[in-house]
């Protein structure tokens, strides 16, 4: 049986900027991620990886090539179609964590939930289970502010996986996180990987979880290497 492609890329540019200022982020990039894999995307800073998995999560739009999550291209559709597509099939966890001061972590977690219309109370509860799982339950009603790096982090991950999206992109989900606690962070995201066949796209620098994925593709000046 072939082996289900989750996430496929084909020659795609993207290109920030005019005249002087023209930065060639991506410079045709080739990837396919099975269904179920952890890929981890490494390279040096300024490669690129960023701007691929914010292209590859419909958070921009390549400026050429085709980018396709299971076999459709987000790219292509409506942007009110791709937030709502965005929205129920893709978690993000971002490089800086993103989360929202004033909210309190569980309410920070239920924010997926509640943009796809579940109720506020029923979501809270999960957000509340999915704190429980990834470690820090006594945390459910504190503000992400009073949290250190690898708590926030560990918020981040619960919110990205709360709607049960099928490919979850991460990055650099272990940099602020002392060795432990990264250990941690990526037993966690190791786990969910495969499961229901969620796919997850891991970028780091970081060598010493390496051993966490299934297979590495290494981005240079905006190209994957062969
Ligand atoms: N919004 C933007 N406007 C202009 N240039 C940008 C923008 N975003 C990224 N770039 C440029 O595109 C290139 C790739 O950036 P990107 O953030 O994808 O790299 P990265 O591999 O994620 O780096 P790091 O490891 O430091 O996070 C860099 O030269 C960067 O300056
Ligand atoms: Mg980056």
């Amino acid at each position: 049986m072939q082996e289900e492609i989750a996430v496929s890329c084909k020659n795609v540019k993207k290109t920030f900027g005019m005249g002087t200022s023209r930065v060639e982020a991506l410079r045709g990039v080739d990837l396919e991620v099975k269904k179920g894999e952890l890929l981890m995307l490494m390279g040096p800073s300024g490669s690129g990886k960023t701007t691929l998995i914010s292209v590859i999560a419909g958070i921009l739009t390549q400026t050429e090539g085709e980018c396709c999550v299971s076999g459709i291209d987000l790219n292509h559709m409506p942007d009110k179609m791709k937030t709502v597509y965005r929205g129920k099939h893709i978690g993000f966890v971002f490089q800086a964590f993103n989360l929202i001061p004033m909210l309190t972590c569980a309410e920070n977690v239920s924010i997926p939930l509640v943009i796809n219309g579940v109720d506020r109370k029923m979501a809270l509860e999960k957000a509340k289970k999915l704190l429980a799982d990834v470690g820090i339950p006594e945390k459910v009603d504190i503000f992400p502010t009073k949290l250190s790096g690898g708590q926030q982090q560990r918020v981040a991950i619960a919110r990205s996986m709360i709607h049960n999206p099928h490919l979850i992109v991460c990055d650099e989900p272990t940099s602020f996180l002392d060795h432990d606690t990264g250990m941690k962070v990526m037993d966690l995201l190791r786990s969910i990987a495969g499961k229901d066949g969620k796919t997850l796209i891991v970028v780091s620098h970081d060598v010493r979880i390496t051993k966490f994925a299934d297979r590495i593709a290494r981005l240079e000046d905006g190209k994957i290497l062969p």
